[in-house]
C-alpha cells in the first residue's frame, strides 16, 4: 500500500481526495451508505448567513461529458448548519471543510464570524466563484481587487485555515490566485464551474430556468489541470485542484500539475461512493508506478517529450 496522506497548509489529510462542495450535501447524509476510507474530507454545500432557496427548477441539465447546474447556492443557513449538521458531521473520520458565500463582503464576514472557530471545522472555503448569483453582478473571483478585499477582511475574522475558491472564467488565473495568496489565503481551491448554457431547439427555450449555468464534469478536466498548473507555479500557497475528476488516475494528473489535494464533484451525483473508489484507484496506480507516496507526485510534472 502506498502512503496516501496529503498536506494542505497546516492540515494533514488521510488522502488527497476531497468531496467537492455542492455535490455531497452536508456530508452526513452519506454516513452509513459509503465507506469513508479513501476520503480525505468533505467540503459541505455553500453556507450563507440566512437560509436560501436557490433558483427555480429546472436547475440541472446533462451535457456531453458533463452537466450544467444553476442551483443558486440553496442551503439551510449558518445557524441550522451549526446546530443540526456540524455536531454529527464532525464525528465522522474525515476532515470537514465549510464552504461559505455571501452577496457582499459584509455577508461573507457575517457567516465566517458566526461559524466562529467552532469545534469540528477544519477549514473554511470561501466561494468567490459561483456563476449563478445575479445579485453579485459579476463573479467576484473575476476581479482580483475584490478577491484581495474579501480575503483580507475574512482573514481577520477567523483563526481557521482559509481556502479561497476561484473561478475558471478568467483569462489569467494567476491574477486572482496572487490576490488571494497575498492577503492570507492558506490555500486556493480551483476550479469552480465554467459559465455555459443549453437550448431546446424545439421549444426554442433555454433548458435552465436561469438561462445560464455552471459547466462541470469530465468536459472541464483539461481546464482544471491547466489552471492548477498555472496557479500552483504563481503562488507559494498550496492549490486544491479539481474539475472533472472521476478516477484515481485523474487525481494523479492533478497532483502532477501541482495540486496538494484534489476535489471530486460531479461524479458523486451518480456515484456517491466515488471518493472511496478513487482513493483505492490512486493507491493501486501508485503501487503500479512504484511511487511510495501520493505526495511524491505533487508538482512532479516532467517536460514534454520530444
Ligand atoms: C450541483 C452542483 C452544486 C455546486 N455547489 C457549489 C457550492 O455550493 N459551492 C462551491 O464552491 N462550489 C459548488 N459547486 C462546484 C463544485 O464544488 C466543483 O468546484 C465543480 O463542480 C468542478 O468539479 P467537478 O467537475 O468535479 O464537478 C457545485 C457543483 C455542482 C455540480
Amino acid at each position: 500500500m502506498a502512503d496516501l496522506s496529503a498536506k494542505v497548509g497546516s492540515l494533514d489529510f488521510a488522502t488527497p481526495v476531497i468531496a467537492a462542495s455542492g455535490t455531497y450535501g452536508y456530508g452526513l447524509e452519506f454516513d452509513g451508505l459509503v465507506d469513508w476510507t479513501g476520503f480525505g474530507g468533505v467540503s459541505v454545500k455553500g453556507i450563507s448567513s440566512e437560509p436560501c432557496d436557490g433558483l427555480a427548477a429546472p436547475r440541472m441539465v446533462e451535457t456531453p461529458a458533463g452537466m450544467l447546474n444553476a442551483i443558486g447556492l440553496q442551503n439551510i443557513g449558518v445557524e441550522a448548519f451549526l446546530s443540526d449538521k456540524l455536531p454529527r458531521l464532525s464525528s465522522l473520520p474525515i476532515r470537514v471543510i465549510v464552504n461559505v458565500w455571501g452577496n457582499s463582503p459584509e455577508q461573507y464576514e457575517d457567516v465566517v464570524e458566526r461559524l466562529g472557530d467552532a469545534d469540528g471545522i477544519d477549514a473554511i472555503e470561501v466561494n468567490l466563484a459561483c456563476p449563478n448569483r445575479k445579485e453579485w453582478g459579476t463573479i467576484f473571483a473575476c476581479d482580483p481587487k475584490l478577491v484581495a478585499t474579501v480575503t483580507a477582511r475574512l482573514r481577520k475574522k477567523t483563526r481557521l485555515p482559509l481556502w479561497v475558491k476561484l473561478t475558471p472564467n478568467v483569462s489569467d488565473i494567476t491574477e486572482p490566485a496572487k490576490a488571494a495568496a497575498g492577503e492570507g489565503a492558506e490555500a486556493l481551491s480551483l476550479i469552480n464551474t465554467l459559465r455555459g448554457m443549453a437550448i431546446d431547439p424545439e421549444s426554442r427555450r433555454p433548458l435552465l430556468s436561469n438561462t445560464t449555468g455552471g459547466l462541470s464534469g469530465p468536459a472541464i478536466k483539461p481546464i482544471g489541470l491547466l489552471m492548477t498548473y498555472e496557479a500552483s507555479r504563481a503562488v507559494d500557497v498550496p492549490v486544491v485542484g479539481g474539475g472533472g475528476v472521476a478516477s484515481g488516475r485523474d487525481v494523479a494528473e492533478y497532483l502532477l500539475a501541482g495540486a496538494s489535494a484534489v476535489q471530486v464533484g460531479t461524479v458523486n451525483l451518480f456515484d456517491p461512493s466515488a471518493p472511496h473508489r478513487i482513493g483505492r484507484e490512486l493507491d493501486r496506480f501508485l503501487d503500479e508506478q512504484g511511487v511510495a507516496a501520493a505526495r511524491d507526485l505533487v508538482g512532479a510534472l516532467e517536460a514534454p517529450a520530444g
